[in-house]
Formats: C-alpha cells, structure tokens, sequence
C-alpha cells in the first residue's frame, strides 16, 4: 500500500452517527471515496477503522515499520491519546492528521490535539473532503 487511511473510534458509524455533525456520507462511501481519488493521484489506497486503542497502535507500529504514509483521523483519541501519540513519534514518513468537522469549533475538550505536534500538517473541518485533501497532500509531498 502507497497510503493508509486510518479512523479511530465511532468513524466506522458515519451516516447515522450524528449527521448534522459528520455529515450523510457512510463509512463505506468514506472508503469508496478515498479509493477512487487515490486512483486519481496514482496512489494505492488502504483504508481501515478501529474502536480499538490497541489494535490502532499495532497499524501505527505497521506503518512505521514499513514507512508507509498515514493519513489518520484519530477520532476522540487525538484529544487524549498518548500511547497513539508516542507510536506516531516512531513513523518517518509523512503523516497527516484529518477530521471531518472542525474541532477548534466544537466544544472546548475537542481543541486540544495530543497528535497534532507529530503529525506534518492537519486538515479539519471540510467534510469527507478533508479525506481527499490529504491524499493530494501525499501525492506532492
Ligand atoms: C473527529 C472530531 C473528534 O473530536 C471526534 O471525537 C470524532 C471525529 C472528526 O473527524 O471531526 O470522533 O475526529
């Protein structure tokens, strides 16, 4: 794989998960969408979703490991995670941290990222979109 898309907890309910927040599109069209514009950008897409810490932090050991490029929606995990955030201090490769809503937005818990400072860049706020955001982001860098 070129690009792992990694979502933590409750991603995998997109669609009927609060829509007036994240929006109609389902985790399985989340899939489709980041599959076709990886194919667009030339970029082989492997998209996965986790409610689990641990098993988030084997993918994190994985790709780091590998030196595979992540693009990684932490989910609730970006706000107090820190066994997520010490297994991503490991990776080389390009990292960029997405979220369909806008946290800075949202309630005060949501403002801190415990992530943030070891990823290469954020892209919060534009929807589904921010998926597909980041993979352009890949692709130039
Ligand atoms: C989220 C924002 C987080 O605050 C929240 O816990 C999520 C989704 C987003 O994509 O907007 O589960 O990461």
């Amino acid at each position: 794989r070129d690009v792992l898309v990694l979502n933590g907890p409750n991603l995998g309910r997109l669609g009927t998960r609060e829509p007036d927040v994240y929006g109609a599109t389902t985790f399985k069209d989340l899939v489709l969408i980041c599959e076709s514009a990886g194919r667009e950008l030339g970029l082989s897409v492997e998209v996965r979703q986790t409610d689990d810490e641990a098993e988030m932090v084997r993918w994190i050991h994985g790709a780091a490991d590998s030196r595979t490029p992540v693009i990684l929606n932490p989910a609730a995990f970006t706000h107090y995670s820190y066994a997520l955030r010490d297994a991503l201090a490991q990776r080389t490769a390009p990292l960029i941290e997405v979220h369909i809503s806008n946290p800075a937005a949202r309630e005060e818990f949501r403002h801190t990222s415990v992530v943030a400072a070891v990823a290469n860049g954020t892209i919060a706020g534009f929807g589904v979109q921010s998926y597909v955001l980041a993979l352009r982001a890949i692709a130039e860098m």
